[in-house]
């Protein structure tokens, strides 16, 4: 039997990804860009194994038999497969040979709540490609392939400040991410995670998405009108380690998100009476100092990731602390780490 475990981290998008234009092939209808969390906070640990005493393939995830047959695990099973009989053809590997003709058993486990929009899936599905390419020993641009099992895993196969870029052909083969920056571009930028609710979201992103790009007219605009100008800001913003533009932008492309989510006919909400708390607390923080010291950034899920530089986190976990009593953010959660360092390790 030959077995490998992984790690992946999760990652935030400052610029978000929500709708598609193909469903298949995962192909967004506007580019993103995220930061990749440090491990030690939110992380997805996975273990491969291939052997021939195995019957069929088979997958659990936090404890749980999962369906293996879901279209999204079959394509990234397929494409890495497929790459490792590229492999084998090309270079007549037998171990490669071997293990092909096993089954696989997969278990997952993430740190953290899952669908509660923290992005279980990017982690979930980076970690799952990456640990069956060691598992297979394939290499390549594998960020196409996470990101057919959700696209915001594409972003969590690179650690930093990183770009999904939409790309052009109908195959997807250029919708593909990134590294804008690597982790230690910025190292005095912190990232705290703020849990309101550890519960499973009502709305999946995947559905939530779907329904509106059929009903949002706010969501078209924003993917032709604004993400492409923002885009570049964002870009120059991190390059330049304006905190000021950084969070500024990060802020309004949360907010704008969610209204797109109230946009959307049956409107979705993501946000609850406490991340509507978290904005107020944010602002009337960066009012007293008259300048923009922390920045809010919520997916789809009421949790708040929120950004600063080090020299304001002891003062704002303070806050924070005396705002949000103790049992519904749990230390780990008030680190302040930085940015996401090494991005994927092997053999834990
Ligand atoms: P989130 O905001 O947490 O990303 P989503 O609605 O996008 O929520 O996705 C949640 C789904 O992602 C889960 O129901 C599960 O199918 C998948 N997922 C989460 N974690 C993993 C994992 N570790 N391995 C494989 N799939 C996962
Ligand atoms: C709000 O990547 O979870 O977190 O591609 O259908 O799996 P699927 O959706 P998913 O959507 C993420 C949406 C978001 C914003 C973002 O991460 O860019
Ligand atoms: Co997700």
């Amino acid at each position: 039997m030959k077995k490998v475990t992984c790690t992946a981290p999760v990652n935030i998008a400052v610029i978000k990804y929500w709708g598609k234009q193909n469903e298949e092939l995962i192909l967004p209808i506007n580019s993103s860009l995220s930061v990749t969390l440090h491990q030690d906070q939110l992380k997805t640990t996975t273990s491969a194994a291939a052997s021939r005493e195995f019957t069929e393939d088979r997958i659990w995830l936090n404890g749980k038999e999962e369906n293996i047959s879901h279209p999204r695990l079959q394509s990234c099973l397929r494409e890495i497969r497929r790459l490792a009989r590229k492999r084998r053809n090309e270079e007549g590997d037998e171990n490669v040979s071997r293990i092909l003709n096993d089954k696989v058993h997969i278990c997952s486990v993430n740190n953290f709540p899952t669908a509660a929009g923290l992005a279980s899936s990017a982690a979930g599905y980076a970690c799952l490609v990456y640990t069956l390419a060691k598992l297979y020993g394939v290499e390549g641009e594998l960020s196409e392939i996470a990101r057919q099992g959700s696209g915001s895993a594409c972003r969590s196969m690179y650690g930093g400040f990183v770009q999904w870029v939409m790309g052009e052909r109908d195959d997807g083969k250029d919708s593909l991410a990134k590294q804008v920056e690597p982790e230690s571009h910025w190292p005095e930028l912190r990232v705290l995670i703020l849990v309101a609710t550890a519960e499973k979201k009502h709305v999946g992103s995947t559905a939530g998405m779907q329904t509106s790009v059929e009903t949002s007219p706010l969501l078209k605009l924003r993917a032709d009108l604004v993400v492409p100008e923002r885009m570049e800001a964002m870009i120059e913003s991190i390059r330049k380690k304006d905190f000021k533009a950084f969070g500024e932008l990060t802020m309004k492309d949360s907010n704008q998100f969610h209204a797109t989510c109230l946009d959307t006919y049956p409107p979705i909400f993501y946000l609850n009476s406490v991340s509507q708390r978290v904005i107020s607390v944010v602002h009337q923080y960066n009012t007293y100092y008259g300048q923009t010291k922390v920045a809010y950034s919520f997916d789809a899920g009421p949790n708040a990731v929120i950004f600063m530089l080090e020299p304001t986190v002891n003062e704002f976990v303070e806050v924070v602390k005396h705002c949000f009593p103790p049992e519904s953010n749990g230390d780990t959660y008030l680190k302040g780490l930085p940015v996401g360092s090494a991005v994927l390790s092997e053999g834990l």
